[in-house]
């Protein structure tokens, strides 16, 4: 990628000069924000004559001498006081686009060190509504994964579900008491979500229901035959309706390890924590404290409570042992809300204390807000379920989708699906994953602006010049870009490799977002400025192979958002 040429040949450049960068600096280029002056641009020079106390343009003059770029770019300079402006030459651009139509990634590089990484998203509990705090965590946990792995990762993909929580003691009870069989066969998340609501409201009018509750969930922990009966039909039946959703959305997993996989491990665990001083007695519980962590000294991390029972936090330092010893993990990426960053930051310094020196990462994000700025409700004032709102935004689609002529039914519901779900899709994932956001039905299924039913509508627009020429086309590699619109539009196709790999850097997939509305505004704009289908020779060729790229950019830029297109809409 240009940005990564570019900074290699500006180090280079420095040593050539003969100057010796400080401890700690790093000589950086960027996209210009500006492209008046240039394409890429470095304030390098100024910042270390800053450090230096030097002339910050003589200083830049010095290494402009001595910088090798005559394969990349047409003219470099420098400008106001002291900023390295690189210009892309014409060739290097249609070298690049030449890449994107032919290479597998499409001119992204891969990384130099492959790493293991498990991210651990999605995990909703079962018999617990899905509420949209899981909607957040598989969409961004879903893209992260994508990328990791186009980029060159090894990724695993866990869904660490919530199978052995205390909601089990009231699901047991309604389950002998108040289930309805046929609704269970129906559909059963929803069926278990009514049990376990309508026991939750039995036990707070009715002390001795909550007795019971408490009861069945001691015979489940115990492994009581029937007790673990249910609850194993209960998990088999949530976890298949769960894939059903999953497939519908396009999410895979590698595994499923729910909570109740640790089960055995929790004992021995904590015995082992106990022995190595790590852990402490404190008032009958199993703890660490974190005395040497300020933030952390009066909040230690329980592992076992005084009755005997484990907890969350012991269920999760049993699973980072399974990652790490069992799946060798470079790294552990948990993609999960904001509230529990405490109990993240404790779990870290748990492991730090065991010496596990996996880079473990929380990658939280904020909440979903309804039109009125509180939480994102349904009408009856439920928290929303994940199936809900999908069938609503494919319903949605499909009002959309019923205006357009010639199409047949057939693809009517099929592109309705695609759009409905890459909607929601992308109503998440162009937004900071830390900002709280509005959910808004219109905005997100509107042809215009940044939705994907715009970008979706882009991409079906590059392929429908295609569908015009018949298939009679090839491109040649003899590229010949001299138009603004032209060179603008292959800039920002060479940036896909940027963008994608900034993805990483904070865990932003909104980054590529962005990076897909502002090609598809670049494709429209060129498209408005160069006619494609009357030009002729290397012209056509060349305009014709941008429009190649960009469908295929945008293609594979929202199959790594995890969003679908279609050919036609
Ligand atoms: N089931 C949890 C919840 O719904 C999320 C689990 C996240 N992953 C983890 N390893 N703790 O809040």
């Amino acid at each position: 990628m240009f940005r990564a040429l570019l900074t290699s040949r500006l180090q280079a450049a420095f040593t050539a000069a003969g100057i010796q960068l400080p401890e700690g600096f790093s000589v950086s280029v960027v996209i210009a924000s500006d492209t008046r002056y240039g394409d890429y641009q470095s304030n390098a020079a100024m910042t270390l004559a800053k450090q230096l106390k030097t002339n910050p343009r003589a200083l830049a003059q010095q290494v402009a001498d001595k910088l090798d770029v005559t394969d990349l770019c047409s003219k470099t300079s420098i400008d106001g006081p002291g900023f390295l402006n690189f210009t892309l030459s014409a060739e290097a651009l249609a070298q690049r686009l030449a890449l994107i139509t032919q290479d597998d990634h499409f001119g992204v590089p891969q990384v130099e060190q492959t790493k293991r990484i498990v991210i651990d998203f999605s995990a909703p509990n079962i018999a617990k509504p899905m509420h949209v705090g899981h909607i957040r965590s598989t969409f961004i946990g879903d893209s992260l994964a994508r990328v990791a792995r186009f980029v060159g990762h090894d990724v695993i993909t866990d869904n660490h579900i919530g199978d052995w929580g205390t909601q089990f003691g009231m699901i047991l009870h309604g389950w002998k008491t108040i289930l309805d069989h046929e609704a269970l066969d129906k559909d059963p998340i929803q069926e278990l979500v009514r049990v376990y609501k309508a026991v939750n409201a039995q036990t707070k009018a009715d002390e001795a229901v909550l007795t019971t509750c408490r009861n069945e969930l001691v015979k489940l922990q115990q492994g009581d035959p029937d007790n673990m009966e249910i609850w194993t039909r209960c998990v088999a039946l949530s976890l298949e309706q769960l894939r059903q959703i999953y497939g519908q959305l396009d999410v895979h997993f590698d595994h499923y390890l729910g909570e109740s996989a640790y089960n055995d491990k929790l004992a021995p665990l904590v015995e082992d924590l106990l022995t190595n001083g790590i852990a402490e007695i404190s008032d009958g519980a199993t703890c660490v404290f974190f005395r040497d962590v300020p933030e952390l000294a009066d909040k230690p991390c329980l592992i076992r409570k005084s009755d005997g029972g484990f907890l969350y936090a012991t269920t999760d330092l049993a699973t980072i042992d399974h990652r790490i010893n069992d799946w060798m993990a470079d790294e552990i990426w948990y993609v999960v809300g904001a509230p529990q960053e405490l109990h993240f930051r404790q779990l870290f310094q748990v492991a730090k204390k065991r010496g596990q020196t996996t880079r473990m990462q929380h990658i939280a994000f904020g909440s979903i807000l309804g039109q009125d700025g509180k939480m994102f409700k349904t009408r009856s004032g439920e928290s929303v379920g994940l199936l809900e709102v999908l069938d609503e935004a494919v319903e949605r689609a499909a009002a959309v989708v019923a205006e357009r002529e010639g199409l047949t039914d057939l693809e009517k519901t099929q592109i309705a699906e695609v759009i409905g779900t890459g909607a929601v899709k992308y109503a998440e994932l162009s937004q900071h994953r830390m900002t709280d956001y509005k959910f808004s039905w219109d905005k997100m299924l509107a042809l215009q602006g940044n939705t994907a039913p715009y970008l979706i509508n882009a991409y079906v627009r590059t392929k429908s010049i295609f569908r015009k020429l018949d298939g009679e086309v090839t491109l040649t590699p003899d590229l010949t870009i001299t138009e603004a619109a032209e060179r603008a539009l292959a800039i920002k196709l060479a940036q896909f490799a940027e963008t994608t790999h900034d993805v990483l850097l904070d865990f932003r997939p909104n980054l590529l977002a962005s990076y897909l509305y502002e090609l598809a505004d670049t494709y429209h704009s060129f498209y408005e400025a160069c006619n494609v289908l009357r030009s002729e020779g290397a012209v056509r060729n060349t305009r014709l192979t941008l429009c190649e790229a960009t469908s295929r950019v945008l293609k594979a830029g929202l199959g790594l958002l995890g969003i679908r297109t279609t050919e036609r809409m």
